[in-house]
């Protein structure tokens, strides 16, 4: 196929705007998916089994199109749907010379609508605006095409009117894309370099790398180089997804691609790579690559200890899927052994809970979320701290930093002072304030992390009735001044409940924490002091009474003498196990703690 003859696009949206609607009309006008084979949403659920019954993800299909005799294929590439993902997403934008814009007709532009035009603007992408969803009786496209030309600027009849559920419009936007979206530029002649837009493991082809050829082509018999990662093949197989893995045809200047490449680690082929032949080691890799980056971490316990051994092969099954997951074993007194986990964002990290529960129906305990702060130490040491536990004391301490993210968010005019205090108050810097029209105004803000993570998204949609969107990304690391509050039950720390926090809200959250402990601990057999410390400092204390058992009940009758001594015989065991006795939280009271 000619390069003037391929288009390379992908379809971006607000969640739920119907981007994956539209891909499933897609396929089905061109032909790539048979009428009898389609059901909805074929992309986002695909799970096609080969011979040997394994299931592949679809990354990017190609279609076959005919306009006025002439034959195109046009590559459509999934874009991950998540902010966690953005630089993914910008990868997959960057193996596309076009875009699909699909805004809900009942909706209108959201933050991610914004979000997603911004980085497909930011690559030099043509883009087609699609208003979608036209068919539902709530629909009010022409409200919603004034706003899309007053917000973006787009010409009125650059705008496509359509529905991914009748297939209305759907015509219209393929021809919009053979005739709008420029053809790849590339040299044939040139070595080879490939964009690693994304990956996925299966069992038989080992790694498999999706890649945008840029220059060159990719042989079956060449041996090739990651250039970042260093990692070298031979691949088992090249080809394209149609939309099942199609075999033969190597990938060329302008194309999409499958490598298989028959690694067994994922991590050797991250996205945004650069792959060569490996007599081409010393050209210029593809501009952008980013290592990535864990923000988050969380501990996962299995909700029964004997789950241990079952969780770790579900880790395993999903580290050889995902690179940007880290894993590390942990045990603590309160919920036995279990895994630190490092993730992109908390989206990533909810999704990786799910999978275990519904692939692997393992239940977990999830603990409290710490983001990634950055330690000095005053001894130059730098490290990323994974666990509250591991801030070392204030005396060893230089600087801590911690991850900072620009956040948009779109909102109905008259909820901007709810948002605006909502941002202050979770330490917010407004970075723009732009009025998209006279109903609509775009925030751009600076906030920590820490605070997005907790009910933040909530509290938006709480104060703004559901109606305000956003879109974060992750931008520095700032210095913060923070302490690791300990909680001490019966004068022993007790690791996983330690955390990170402002040292001005230190005595607040200190006070707060023991007074829930108090409502959520069993009793014990002897009275339990529950206290926060911050730097071996007590700032806070609550006592649990002792559990009272009626020794006497049994005794009917009998002399006082005896009576006293079983008593006294009770407090002296009390004593001892106050001693000497440990308590442990149980699981139950523990979730109710995080
Ligand atoms: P994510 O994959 O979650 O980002 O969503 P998406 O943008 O891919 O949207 P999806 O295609 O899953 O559609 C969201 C919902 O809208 C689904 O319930 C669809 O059935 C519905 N939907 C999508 N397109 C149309 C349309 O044109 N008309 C109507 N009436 N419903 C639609």
């Amino acid at each position: 196929m000619k390069q003037e003859n391929i288009r390379n696009f992908c379809i971006i949206a607000h969640v739920d705007h119907g981007k994956s609607t539209l891909a499933d009309r897609l396929l089905e006008k061109t032909g790539t998916i048979p009428p009898r084979e389609m059901r909805a949403q074929v992309l986002d659920n695909m799970e096609l089994e080969r011979e040997k019954g394994v299931t592949i993800k679809l990354k990017a299909v190609r279609m076959n199109y005919d306009l006025a005799g002439q034959k195109f294929i046009l590559n459509l590439i999934d874009t991950p749907g998540h902010v966690d993902f953005s630089y993914e997403v910008s990868r997959a934008l960057a193996a596309c010379e076009g875009a699909v814009l699909v805004i809900d007709a009942t909706q209108g532009i959201q933050a991610q609508t914004i979000a997603n035009l911004q980085k497909a603007k930011d690559q030099n992408l043509k883009i087609i605006p699609v208003i979608n969803k036209i068919d539902l009786p709530n629909a009010i496209p022409l409200e919603i095409e004034q706003q899309v030309v007053e917000v973006f600027g787009f010409e009125k009849s650059e705008i496509i009117f359509a529905s991914g559920k009748t297939g209305e419009g759907v015509e219209e936007i393929i021809k919009a894309i053979v005739e709008r979206v420029p053809a790849p530029n590339g040299n044939y002649e040139n070595p080879l370099r490939g964009l690693v837009f994304d990956s996925s493991y299966n069992e038989h082809l080992g790694v498999v790398a999706y890649v945008r050829v840029v220059d060159g082509k990719i042989s079956e018999n060449e041996k090739i180089l990651f250039m970042r990662t260093g990692a070298t093949c031979e691949p088992k197989e090249v080809g394209y997804l149609f939309p099942d893995f199609k075999k033969g045809e190597g990938a060329e200047t302008g194309t999409v691609g499958y490598i298989a490449t028959g690694l067994k680690d994922i991590s050797l082929v991250r996205v945004g790579d650069t792959v060569t032949n490996i007599q081409n080691a010393n050209i210029e890799p593809l501009p952008g690559y980013r290592e990535p980056k864990q923000v988050v971490f969380e501990s996962f316990y299995p909700d029964d200890g004997s789950d241990f051994d079952k969780l770790k092969v579900a880790l395993s099954k999903l580290k050889l899927e995902d690179a940007s997951l880290s894993i590390f074993p942990e045990s603590s007194i309160a919920l036995g052994r279990g895994f630190r986990l490092g993730f992109l964002g908390m989206f990533h990290a909810e999704i990786i809970k799910e999978r275990i529960l519904r692939e692997f129906e393992i239940p977990v305990i999830v603990t409290l979320p710490t983001v990634a702060y950055e330690v000095e130490k005053n001894n130059g040491e730098t490290f990323t701290l994974e666990t509250a536990s591991e801030l070392p004391d204030a005396s060893e301490i230089k600087e801590v930093r911690e991850p900072w993210v620009t956040a948009t968010v779109f909102t109905p005019i008259n909820f901007l002072g709810q948002v605006m205090t909502l941002c202050q108050n979770s330490r917010g810097i407004l970075l723009s304030q732009i009025m998209a029209n006279e109903k609509m105004i775009q925030l751009t803000y600076k906030l920590p992390l820490s605070e997005l993570i907790f009910n933040f998204y909530d509290s938006l949609k709480s104060v703004t009735s559901g109606y305000a969107s956003l879109d974060y990304a992750l931008s520095d690391y700032a210095p913060i001044d923070v302490v690791k509050l300990d909680v001490l039950l019966h004068g022993e720390v007790i690791p996983n409940l330690s955390r990170i926090v402002l040292r001005s809200e230190a005595q607040k959250i200190g006070q707060n924490l023991v007074i829930k402990i108090k409502e959520v601990l069993p009793k014990q057999q002897f009275a339990v002091a529950i206290q926060t410390a911050v730097g071996g400092k007590i700032i806070a204390r609550e006592t649990l009474s002792a559990l009272r058992k009626d020794v006497l009940a049994k005794l009917s009758g009998g002399h006082q003498e005896r009576k006293m001594k079983v008593l006294k015989r009770q407090k002296k065991g009390k004593a001892e196990m106050a001693r000497f006795g440990r308590v442990t939280l149980p699981p139950e009271a523990f979730k109710k703690l995080v």
